[in-house]
């Protein structure tokens, strides 16, 4: 009998390269997101971590950085010194001008032989074209190589094609893996669980039981630091044109045949397919931009945007966007979908709202409450799925009251939740491409925007004025008040 331990070929080594590595989205979220995944013991044995930046610095210095900006986002209770140290091990710096050709040759010699490579463009889309070029001429891409795209992909339509179109030139679109880090989040994934691992809502989950969806992706926080990017891009291509179309197409796409990556996206692509195109007395009925002025977020005073640091006195930049759409199938046919987003709103919120239909006629005429069954996925600030149901309050006489039937995910599973970002880098790691976004669903999901986009422009409107700390400008109720539906906000 043979007793040895099977044979199991040892990982390639993996040279994971961060263009853009000192920048804000490296510090915050893609090395903690490396560390925690180098903790739990998810890198390849022989992986570097290679940041390309333009600093002139050497090893050291980023190290020095690293160990400055980069520690203090992560957890205290992930925090072993031994670990860390060993991370720090894996990290090496190039300094390097990504539109130079010649500055490539330092990065080619830093990488290990023979290594699998993974390149993240954490820079301004407008780099992502001479990195590939640039890539392609050193001979640092293969058909192992793959090669990670942060949004915003593009400013348009025009330039994501542009990107795409040129970055096509050199990966395959299998080697391309469009983040958007939205579909990492566990409660998002959750939700594909929620509606395909259960026979219960499928039914259910369609005009006319559905009677409205409204998704809210509501954060706390001003530009912070990031005026200059921030105005010239505005909450529209920040966060809708991304963010919330994805969680819409994971709400409203119908049943994938597999979670092949094609045949997941080939449903979310349906989806965009079907947004019904806004025209511009759409635009001007159907949508609302805010601009947040001065007030209160998280108990301190608020400057107004106008009153932030680098943002010109005058910009008509919005803050905050919330409109109505329409899915035109005949799962969605008249069921309004309201999304909205916006910063310095009065919650860290992102939720998502199935809106049951209204009881066809009520027996209990004396109830001051009527049927409110809403489904509620809570993503932020903590993960929960809640079903409201009604119940008949204690008591004499038969009225109605609203009731959850809670499903705390965090109570329920012991294991580690990770993060976004941290999921996401492994899958990369991995070649698995379902939670990423093919070519096709990116220009789809411009396709839709830019119309409004361009309506604004026509318009030539003023963002209307939210006070910092609210819920967004008055006419965001009206929207929703119109089709006889209110957002909710409940903490
Ligand atoms: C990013 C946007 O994509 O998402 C930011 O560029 C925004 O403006 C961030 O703050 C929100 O992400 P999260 O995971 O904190 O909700």
């Amino acid at each position: 009998m043979n007793t040895s331990t099977p044979h199991t070929a040892p990982a390639a080594p993996l040279d994971l390269v961060i263009f853009g590595g000192v920048g804000d989205l490296s510090a915050r979220k893609l090395l903690p997101a490396l560390y925690m995944a180098h903790l739990h013991n998810n890198l390849p044995a022989a992986t570097r971590i290679h940041a390309v930046g333009r600093q002139p610095w050497d090893r050291a210095a980023f190290v020095t950085f690293v160990q400055e900006k980069v520690r203090g986002f992560i957890a205290e209770k992930a925090f072993a010194d031994a670990t860390w140290t060993s991370f720090l091990e894996r990290l090496h710096y190039v300094c390097a001008d990504v539109t130079l050709a010649e500055d490539f040759h330092a990065l080619a010699a830093a990488l290990q032989s023979n290594s699998d490579r993974m390149y993240y463009l954490a820079t301004a889309p407008n780099l992502f074209v001479s990195i590939c070029a640039h890539l392609r001429g050193a001979g640092l891409v293969d058909e192992r190589s793959r090669v990670v795209l942060e949004k915003p992909l593009g400013h348009d339509l025009a330039s994501a094609r542009q990107i795409n179109d040129s970055v096509g030139q050199h990966f395959q679109e299998k080697q391309i893996f469009r983040i958007d880090h939205y579909l990492g989040k566990e409660t998002v994934q959750n939700l594909m669980v929620l509606r395909f691992g259960n026979t219960i809502f499928e039914p259910l989950w369609r005009s006319p039981y559905i009677k409205s969806v409204q998704i809210t992706v509501a954060e706390s926080v001003g530009v912070e630091s990031r005026a200059g990017f921030y105005d010239s891009t505005g909450a529209m291509r920040d966060m809708m044109q991304n963010h919330l179309l994805q969680l819409l197409c994971i709400v409203a796409m119908e049943p994938p045949v597999s979670l092949d990556p094609d045949a997941v996206r080939d449903e979310k692509l349906k989806v965009l397919r079907s947004l019904r195109p806004m025209t511009i007395a759409d635009v001007a009925k159907d949508t609302v931009r805010g601009q947040y002025s001065a007030g209160a977020s998280d108990g301190e005073a608020a400057v107004g945007y106008l009153q932030e640091a680098d943002i010109p006195a005058d910009s008509n930049t919005e803050t905050f966007v919330a409109l109505q759409a329409h899915i035109n199938n005949w799962r969605w046919a008249n069921v309004p979908i309201f999304l909205r987003t916006g910063k310095r709103m009065a919650a860290r919120q992102s939720e998502i709202v199935i809106q049951f239909a209204d009881l066809p006629f009520t027996i209990f005429s004396d109830s001051a409450h009527q049927s409110v069954n809403r489904l509620m996925i809570r993503l932020q600030p903590e993960e929960h799925i809640q079903l409201q149901m009604m119940a008949k309050e204690p008591g004499s006489g038969m009225k109605l009251r609203p009731v959850n039937l809670n499903l705390d995910l965090e109570a329920a599973f012991s294991e580690r939740r990770a993060e976004a970002y941290e999921r996401l880098l492994i899958d990369v790691i991995k070649g698995r491409l379902t939670h990423f976004m093919r070519r096709d669903e990116l220009e789809a999901a411009w396709s839709w925007v830019e119309p409004i986009i361009n309506g604004w422009q026509q318009l030539n409107e003023k963002p209307k004025a939210y006070t910092a700390g609210s819920w967004g400008p008055a006419a965001s109720s009206a929207l929703v008040a119109r089709e006889a539906c209110s957002w909710i906000e409940e903490s």
